[in-house]
């Protein structure tokens, strides 16, 4: 069933990728049928990720209200109502204003068919199951460049096969049921209950779909019932998922992806293709290694790791790029050997790793409460800078020549591996409320692992234990003391101190504190006894800092305390 869910779901990836493929190869025949003027081309081709930012800024409270199936539904009907009128127009503007209600359709729908994804998925398959999503894209992508060259001048049939995979997905999603977790969280648990059995394929009454309720009803606990706004996002709890959700799109779209799917042809002819058929074939050379190598990430996602695959992407794609680069700044014929070998090994690079962690990550690192709006925002990183680096490529070439724009590319890579290593948490095999539980713990983001998740590092955890609980209240007094928010936190002085005996690497970092130090002996404790464990201290005091007085009591009650996520 889980994989119907994610075919199902994949077709909205398919059309997204059409729809920004299929522009490549219609603007010839276009050419032929209309007069064109340079600003309708930018209008035209801009006209999807514009539209797209639409669709993913009403998406994120419209799939909280209306549900992730309503949404998927109307994405439906918009590709199709978008496709046909796209097919019929008899003015050039008519396509503009036909492209930006398809990216409407492809904004909604690129956010909420991989939320719709990862809260069905169980979580050992989520990345495989995320990425079905990337390789639809890939494959829209290929269908539109095939679709370009065997339909040759017949534009309004390009435009018009568009619908049919829109009409696919208004049917399917209407025998489907909405995600457990939505249903869960508007009260609907006896739906909840009946769309966990379905997806398992287990009967209701099964002892694992109780469990599993239970997990999802004890994560949903702990919010609020009113709708979550934009400004949560923000919050200190909440922004380390916004910087790896956001980041990840960012980087995504400045390593310059789209600069190669729209402009290939140029790409290749620069390189030296010369003809448009060998510049053609030579494009659908770069759709099918974007699909292949897609279906590599895919097997790599869960069993690797997003970070190792993550650093693995950003190395190859800086690499190639600087190829690309290098080979563009020369006139040697054999540097366009180099360049040319240099694209291909990008896609390859991008493709296996760049291409679906972003879309995998932004719908796993959120708190269940923000998630729709933080997938929301996460998009719209996506689309702002997908419209950017299209709109502008042509203008950069122009200034800085193909070699300067490539060089620019690279270095955005070279940032990502920085950005991987500092910022990324290890979110593979983890239960989403386990992250949740781990993200509001205010412990590092990027230090979560699986193993920390299961099993807190044995050998620390027990010799921590030799520090007696009675004697944590004394040391976090003192160590409190030495922190910028001892006003508010002092009060509350018992409280902390039985968070941080429940909090492994808390109490692991406070035994060794209290081993290192003068403390147990004299009773005082310098600044500098904080040493190596001051940033992992001063980050979980922050958090209660912050933290309102129920959260810290749910945490309590749950059994989940900040940085211990996974008693629950
Ligand atoms: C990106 C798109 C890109 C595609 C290429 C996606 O992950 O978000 O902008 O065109 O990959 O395969």
């Amino acid at each position: 069933m889980i994989y119907l869910v994610a075919a199902l779901a994949g077709l909205a990836g398919i059309l997204f990728g059409f729809d920004e493929g299929i522009i490549a190869g219609a603007l010839g025949p276009l050419r032929g049928a209309f007069t064109i003027s340079p600003l309708d081309e930018g209008l035209m081709t801009a006209a999807v990720p514009l539209g797209a930012l639409f669709g993913a800024m009403l998406a994120g409270r419209a799939a909280e209200r209306y549900g992730r199936r309503a949404m998927l539904m109307a994405a439906g009907i918009l590709f199709t109502l978008g496709a046909v009128g796209a097919s019929m127009i008899t003015a050039i503007w008519m396509l503009s204003a036909a492209r930006l209600a398809l990216g409407v359709a492809v904004g909604i729908a690129a956010m909420v068919a991989p939320l719709y994804i990862s809260e069905s998925a169980p979580p050992a398959k989520r990345g495989v199951l995320v990425a079905v999503y990337q390789l639809a894209i890939t494959l829209g992508i290929l269908l539109a460049y095939l679709a370009n060259f065997g339909l040759g001048d017949a534009w309004r049939s390009m435009f018009l096969l568009g619908a049919l995979p829109g009409i696919a997905l208004f049917v399917g999603m209407f025998f489907m049921r909405d995600t457990p977790r939505w249903l869960q969280a508007r009260g609907r648990t006896g739906e909840a209950r009946a769309a966990l059995a379905r997806l398992h394929g287990l009967p209701p009454s099964d002892a694992r779909i109780d469990a599993e309720l239970a997990q999802i009803a004890q994560a949903g606990q702990t919010e609020s019932r009113d709708v979550a706004r934009w400004r949560e996002l923000a919050a200190p709890a909440v922004r380390p998922a916004l910087i790896v959700a956001m980041g990840l799109f960012l980087l995504q779209q400045l390593s310059g992806i789209n600069a190669v799917i729209y402009y290939a042809p140029t790409v290749f002819k620069e390189a030296g293709f010369d003809s448009h058929s060998t510049g053609l074939m030579a494009t659908i050379g770069i759709g099918i290694v974007n699909v292949l190598m897609t279906v590599v990430g895919m097997l790599l996602i869960d069993r690797i790791g997003r970070r190792r695959l993550l650093a693995v992407g950003f190395v190859g794609t800086a690499v190639s790029l600087s190829m690309i680069s290098i080979g563009a700044m020369t006139e040697s014929q054999s540097l366009d050997v180099v360049a040319t070998i240099g694209l291909v090994l990008y896609i390859a690079a991008f493709a296996v790793s760049l291409g679906a962690l972003p879309w995998v990550m932004m719908a796993e690192v959120f708190p269940r409460r923000v998630r729709s709006l933080g997938m929301s925002a996460a998009t719209l990183a996506n689309w702002g800078l997908n419209f950017l680096v299209v709109f502008l490529f042509p203008v950069l070439i122009a200034t800085i020549g193909l070699g300067g724009v490539f060089a620019v590319f690279a270095l955005a890579c070279l940032t990502g591996i920085w950005f991987t290593l500092r910022y990324v948490p290890e979110t593979s095999g983890v239960p989403l409320e386990v992250i949740e539980a781990h993200l509001l713990s205010g412990l590092p983001f990027h230090q979560l692992r699986p193993e920390s998740a299961g099993r807190p590092n044995a050998a620390a955890a027990e010799a921590s234990l030799a520090l007696p609980r009675e004697k944590t209240g004394a040391l976090v007094a003192a160590i409190v003391m030495h922190n910028p928010y001892r006003s508010t936190l002092t009060p509350m002085l018992p409280r902390i101190a039985e968070l941080a005996y429940e909090n492994h690497q808390i109490r692991t970092a406070l035994y060794a504190i209290w081993q290192d130090s003068a403390f147990a002996r004299t009773g005082t404790l310098r600044a500098s006894d904080l040493s190596a464990h001051k940033g992992t201290i001063w980050r979980f005091l922050e958090h209660i800092h912050y933290a309102s007085p129920e959260f810290l009591a749910s945490v309590r009650e749950g059994g989940a305390t900040p940085g211990n996520p996974n008693a629950h």
